[in-house]
């Protein structure tokens, strides 16, 4: 049975290192594939996610190694992928189906993508836009929107390109494209997004340069292969900080945990709301800040207002956010959230019908939530909406609720973090 049921901590304690990032995994494998000769890719998050990008650039031919600690990639380059003798599969995920389209669109060879139930409602127009802009031969379902994506690679042409969402997937994409693309690639971000494309590629050779929003790469280079370590997923981190804020009686230490700007949003939004959260050791891996944090409960939260300009730094973060939000003195507002709606769940719906559930005073708009704090959570029977960061974000909530909490459709946590369940019963007693 898909089903958890916890009970209120009576402490939340332990060090641990967080489970290896899964955006910088997806991006390890996709750069290493792009590039010619050999790459190790340590720390790698064998995680759903990750591992769905894997196999789908093995069925573009990569010869991937994935049976020692490290993963070893073999390529011949950026030319050097095979039409996949069927549909390609990318499961749950967006960063997958969205990276990928901008590869194969500059490939001379014909391919369908395609993902789960809760993928094929993700909107594609996002990228196939300027995708098809630069040239590209796309076409989706539902008025060019849904997967599955049928791509037909053509010869393509860079693009001076204003996001009209901050979105890291959607930038990505079109960076990956503009590998192929005759002239400079420019993108123009609304707000800046996560960082880690910009970060990574160039380690393999790209020609990237960044000032504030305005991001501009140089075609034409060849890239080749080079050893990545994945640093530790500040979005895994983000339930144990939570938790320890939360719960009396705790005292947790997180090392080697990723802290780019572009990701930590969440520990601005805490700190704002009064909590204390150690960070130290920063050193660099892969071009990546990283830290370890520590902290612990038994202070007071207040309420914060969040807006528009916040939200891409604290995206993933949303629905942990919700549940410290349930513990602040007064109300807190989250706004210019909508792009929670198009999530792996509608994450605004899927937070406030279950935090009501669990007695908490919700009003949800169409662009965020209002949350009323200082709730005595109630056990009750939940839904993850099979959603992993919905999952674990009530997982943290059931440790603080009086009673039992049922938390339906758990296996879903193996899309970013195997193993989430053994370390919260190791740190909670
Ligand atoms: C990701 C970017 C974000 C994030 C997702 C991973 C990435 O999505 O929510 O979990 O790896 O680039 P958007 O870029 O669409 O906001």
């Amino acid at each position: 049975m898909d089903r958890i049921e916890l009970r209120r901590a009576k402490t939340f304690k332990g060090t641990f290192s967080p489970t290896p990032d899964k955006s910088i995994s997806h991006r390890s494998i996709i750069f290493s594939s792009l590039a010619q000769g050999k790459s190790i890719i340590r720390n790698f998050l064998r995680a759903e996610d990750p591992m769905s990008t894997l196999h789908a650039f093995r069925a573009l031919g990569v010869n991937i190694d994935d049976t020692r600690d490290d993963i070893i990639v073999n390529s011949k380059g950026i030319h050097g992928f095979k039409e996949p003798s069927n549909v390609i599969d990318c499961g749950n995920s967006g960063t997958t189906i969205r990276l990928i389209s901008g590869v194969l669109s500059g490939n001379p060879f014909f391919s369908v993508l395609t993902g789960d139930e809760s993928l094929r409602t993700r909107p594609m127009g996002r990228i196939i836009v300027p995708l098809q802009k630069m040239g590209a031969d796309i076409r989706a379902r539902g008025n060019n929107n849904y997967p599955p994506l049928a791509i037909t690679g053509r010869t393509l042409h860079a693009i001076t390109y204003a996001l009209p969402v901050a979105s890291a997937q959607v930038k990505s994409a079109i960076l990956l494209a503009g590998l192929y693309a005759e002239g400079e690639t420019k993108i123009t971000e609304p707000t800046k997004s996560r960082d880690h494309t910009e970060r990574m590629l160039p380690a393999f050779g790209a020609e990237i340069t960044v000032d504030g929003l305005h991001i501009t790469m140089r075609s034409g280079l060849e890239l080749r292969g080079a050893d990545i370590e994945v640093p530790g997923d500040f979005s895994s981190a983000a339930f144990f900080i939570a938790g320890a804020l939360l719960i009396n009686n705790s005292d947790i230490t997180i090392k080697g945990v990723g802290i780019n700007p572009t990701r930590t949003g969440l520990i601005s939004a805490l700190k704002e709301m009064g909590a204390t959260i150690d960070i130290s050791n920063t050193r660099t891996v892969s071009g990546e800040p990283i830290a370890d944090i520590h902290c612990h409960g038994g202070k007071a939260l207040k309420a914060i207002h969040i807006t528009k300009e916040t939200i891409p730094a604290l995206i993933d973060e949303f629905p942990i956010l919700c549940v410290a939000a349930t513990q602040a003195e007064g109300t807190t507002i989250i706004k210019g959230a909508e792009e929670l709606r198009v999530k792996e769940s509608d994450r605004i719906k899927s937070m406030a019908t279950e935090l009501k559930k669990m007695g908490v005073e919700i009003e949800e708009f169409e662009d965020g939530l209002s949350i009323k704090g200082n709730c005595k959570l109630k056990g009750s029977v939940v839904e993850s909406y099979r959603d992993h960061r919905i999952a674990m974000a009530l997982s943290i909530a059931g440790l603080i609720a009086d009673g039992t909490t049922t938390i339906q459709g758990v296996s879903s946590v193996n899309i970013s973090f195997p193993g989430f369940f053994e370390l919260l019963r190791r740190v909670t007693s």
